[in-house]
């Protein structure tokens, strides 16, 4: 019976998880509360910064004190990293991030006053990310996969988790990532790194991956269940792009290259591991993991019958991860993870007073997911604010812009209220019983959003706002018991409509964090094109926009 408390604070997305007894009870990322997207740079320098805000909000979310706290678990194991021998400049400056990690507990101490800094514990990057999915998917015997930029000195761990245990059967170590090459491919396409890698994989669907034999001669599986990278020029293939430049079927044709090497690789490291350990299941983290096409090819061709991945798959992820291996050390059981919604809540008296603070106007109608599902079904754009905020970097639901996927000209407008280029498409959520009837060629249930489906024949014209040009989309299944009120909203929509989706994507406005708290969630709605704010059980509408009017005023504007 113990109760830990999980941080990332090594490279980006620095967050805290808080597990009590086994059981998850808050997991937050700081960048929710700085407002500061990714929480800070990923530069040796920074790693003394801690996710102080994030700490705070899960001690305080389950009434503990920094005194009662049986151990941190930090994410980053600096005795496996590089060693400084006293020139923290070595290496360009990675003995400053050992040093600081090993510091971690005196700056702990100063963060969570009353903190017994002894009570610290490292665990490994790469089991902190492993013990995420293992515990998380609650399949037990499993095979592990990470793959991700990199941790301590490695880029992967591919292993199998019996009891909670885990073998480490393969690590590859650096230089050598998958990860960092295709980090590498995002700036060179004109991208932010460890950031805008969704964009690379929107941009391989463009083109036909016309590189290719080269780069199975540069990068490969080896036969120790760990690959090579060889030195690869992106520029002999297509040159680097300015941000925001256009680009070329010759870009488009690398990102489609990269990413169809990854998809192999992944399967020769997918089918070393099974040949070794005969598991039904695989379990996946890491950054590389939440490349959802890559995703759903190993579920599609590869030797495992399920596949789970963690949801917070990035490094925010380890800050869980970490908590649950350490918690399992101590003697708990971690139970799996049901729901990303660990974040920050408000009942309805507290958004209430937010309103009345803001000066808004509200009301409260009788149903909010069917006010909603009107709203939708008369192409409206809905700002949708429920519950607890998500864990990772998907809206699931809890913080999400909600618009009818019938009307393909809704992808254009959700992409410019959020700023982001028009290639890029918006993801379907789907009533989980109606998915196989629409969807194919993945998982069902995928509650997470971590695989891409099949649009089946004749729902394509239907839904024209949530197809990717490739006939693909990344489907949310929405349960009706895990969320109930979406499920309702999908239900009367369908009434409405008789199409069981709508069109999901984060709500935030471009270049920012999701929408956490409901000040975020008033500012977003008051400085975009949103019509109408769905918070809790009441609902703001935009001046002008009358009930059922949005489409006629636009119509006749
Ligand atoms: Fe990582």
């Amino acid at each position: 019976m113990a109760t830990v408390l999980g941080i990332n604070a090594v490279f980006h997305d620095p967050a805290a998880a808080l597990v009590v007894d086994g059981i998850t009870v808050a997991a937050a990322e700081e960048e929710r509360f700085s407002r500061r997207k990714h929480g800070k740079p990923p530069v040796a320098f920074s790693t003394w910064e801690l996710p102080e805000q994030s700490m705070a909000w899960c001690l305080a979310e389950a009434g503990i004190e920094p005194t009662q706290l049986d151990a941190v678990a930090y994410s980053y194991d600096p005795d496996l990293a590089f060693q400084p021998d006293g020139d923290i400049t070595a290496a360009e400056w990675e003995g400053l991030r050992t040093l600081y990690a090993k510091r971690a507990p005196l700056f702990l101490r100063s963060a969570l006053p009353g903190l017994d800094p002894a009570c610290v514990r490292w665990v490994g990057h790469h089991v902190a990310h492993a013990a995420s999915a293992t515990f998380g998917s609650g399949f037990d015997p499993c095979s592990v996969l990470v793959l991700d930029g990199r941790g301590e000195r490695a880029s992967h761990l591919a292993g199998r988790a019996v009891g909670g245990t885990l073998e480490i059967l393969a690590a590859q170590e650096l230089p050598h990532s998958l990860g960092l090459l295709y980090e590498e491919l995002t700036a060179h396409l004109g991208f932010r790194r460890s950031s805008d890698e969704y964009k690379v994989m929107a941009m391989a669907s463009y083109a036909e991956p016309s590189y290719l034999d080269a780069f199975r001669e540069l990068v490969r599986a080896d036969t120790a269940g760990g690959f090579v990278v060889g030195a690869v020029d992106f520029s002999d293939y297509a040159p680097a792009l300015a941000p925001g430049a256009e680009f070329t079927a010759r870009h488009a044709a690398l990102a489609a290259t990269v990413q169809r090497r990854l998809e192999e690789v992944l399967l020769d490291l997918a089918r070393w591991l099974h040949e070794r350990t005969g598991d039904r299941d695989l379990v996946m983290a890491g950054g590389v993991a939440l490349n959802c096409v890559a995703n759903s090819v190993l579920w599609r061709e590869g030797p495992f019958e399920r596949v789970w991945v963690q949801p917070a798959a990035g490094d925010s992820g380890t800050a869980l991860g970490a908590a649950l291996h350490v918690a399992h050390e101590l003697g708990d059981a971690p139970a799996p993870m049901t729901t990303a919604a660990l974040g920050r809540g408000w009942d309805d008296a507290a958004l209430a007073a937010q309103l009345g603070t803001a000066e808004v106007a509200f009301e409260r109608p009788g149903d909010v997911a069917d006010a909603v599902a009107a709203a939708l079904a008369d192409n409206q754009v809905v700002a949708w604010f429920q519950g607890r905020s998500e864990f990772g970097p998907r809206a699931l639901g809890h913080r999400s812009l909600l618009a009818d996927p019938r009307r393909h000209a809704n992808l254009e407008k959700l992409n410019d209220i959020k700023g982001r280029e028009q290639f890029r498409p918006v993801a379907p959520m789907v009533l989980a019983e109606r998915a196989a009837d629409i969807f194919e060629g993945g998982p069902m249930p995928s509650p997470f959003m971590l695989f891409t489906h099949r649009v089946r024949e004749g729902w394509a014209e239907r839904i024209p706002a949530v197809v990717h040009v490739d006939g693909t989309a990344r489907i949310q299944t929405v349960d009706r018991v895990q969320e109930p009120l979406m499920a309702r909203c999908l239900e009367r929509f369908e009434a409405r409509t008789g199409v069981p989706v709508v069109v999901n994507t984060s709500l935030n406005t471009a270049g920012r964090p999701m929408v956490d708290d409901p000040r975020d969630a008033l500012e977003c709605f008051g400085s975009s094109p949103v019509d109408l704010l769905a918070i809790g059980p009441y609902v703001v509408r935009r001046a002008g926009v009358a009930r059922g009017g949005a489409a006629a005023e636009r119509a006749a504007a």
